[in-house]
């Protein structure tokens, strides 16, 4: 049986380098491997922390449009979208009842939140996302689950329930492994934060040539002005050497010898520009070529249909197990 894979993102923005080095990567390799992918676009959870909901629809074709431009092929993964496969939301009602609420608020994204919001302020959406991120990753019987580290304590949960699932009503599922990037965390341009889509320090897959060369030069450093990777005394710059890295086919000892002596930042980050740009070069040809070509609503109509078909037939072993399949009815 080949190993299926579930993993996604939620449709709020665009996708960055960090995304790349953390996730797609790693997507496209187990594509080529030949797993079986699904590719959640989680617009449900959009919800958990905004109301607003005018450009959902919109984001989730720039999604899908980053996905194409990666290499990700809607031929071997399949791309649909969570809110509407309501056997998820189906799954989540039923696990809802497996977990107490104590647990529940163990969860480091909830106490986050309960901190950010002052208590009480949190939607029960927000509070129970855990829950309903493991009836997504259960739903699918899924084997691994490549993410962040931030989404460990989901898969955590998920694999909980699977063990009270199974104890309660019979073996139907599985438990999930994490898979994690074997990349280091790419901090963003203020070299503060990792980086993300909320906080103005990302370089997106779709920036143009001169939108990277401007976030490059206004990238923060330090007024030292050597070029040395040293992650305790000099972040901003380290940061940067492993972008360089990252993105060349440099190891950071050669992109340091390469600047040994040299004074000013200025011809370091230049190259660091260049880099990157020659990186997304064919990223952003492939963008321009799907955009011309590609049916985004018939990718995901099929992708959908797909994960209803997958997880209807789950969902048909979890109300046998639970005896609410009602056979003398229906
Ligand atoms: N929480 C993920 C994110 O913020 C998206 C997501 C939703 C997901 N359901 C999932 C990821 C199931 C992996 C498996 O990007």
């Amino acid at each position: 049986m080949k190993k299926r894979i579930l993993t996604g993102d939620r449709p709020t923005g665009s996708l960055h380098l960090g995304h790349y080095v953390g996730s797609l990567q790693n997507r496209i390799q187990l594509q080529s491997d030949g797993y079986e992918m699904f590719n959640i676009i989680a617009d449900l959870q959009v919800l958990t922390d905004r109301l607003d909901t005018k450009d959902v629809e919109k984001n989730i074709r720039e999604l899908v449009l980053d996905y194409l431009s990666v290499g990700i092929d809607p031929k071997k993964t399949n791309i649909f979208i969570q809110s509407r496969v309501s056997q998820l939301s189906e799954l989540f009602v039923y696990l809802s009842m497996l977990v107490n609420v104590g647990r529940v608020g163990q969860n480091p994204t909830v106490k986050e939140e309960t901190k950010a919001t002052g208590g009480g302020n949190m939607s029960l959406g927000m509070f129970s996302l855990g829950v309903s991120q493991s009836a997504d990753i259960l739903a699918f019987n899924a084997d691994l689950v490549p993410v962040g580290e931030d989404q460990l304590p989901h898969i955590e949960q998920a694999r909980d329930l699977v063990r009270s699932f199974n104890h309660n009503f019979g073996d139907v599922f599985r438990e999930p492994e994490a898979m994690l990037s074997k990349t280091p965390r790419l901090l963003g341009l203020d070299a503060q934060n990792k980086m993300s889509k909320s906080r103005g320090n990302a370089i997106f897959l779709s920036d143009t040539k001169e939108v990277v060369e401007k976030k490059i030069k206004t990238a923060v450093t330090d007024s030292d002005s050597s070029v040395r990777y040293d992650e305790e005394k000099k972040p901003e710059v380290s940061n940067l050497i492993m972008m360089y890295h990252l993105f060349s086919d440099m190891s950071i000892d050669e992109i340091v010898k390469k600047y040994e002596g040299v004074k000013s930042y200025k011809e370091f980050k230049e190259d660091l520009a260049e880099v990157i740009n020659k990186f997304l070069d064919p990223i952003r040809e492939r963008r321009e070529q799907a955009e011309k070509e590609e049916d985004i609503a018939r990718i995901l109509r099929d992708g959908t249909q797909r994960a209803i078909e997958e997880t209807e037939k789950t969902m048909q072993k979890v109300r046998k197990a639970m005896k609410y399949e009602y056979r003398s009815i229906f």
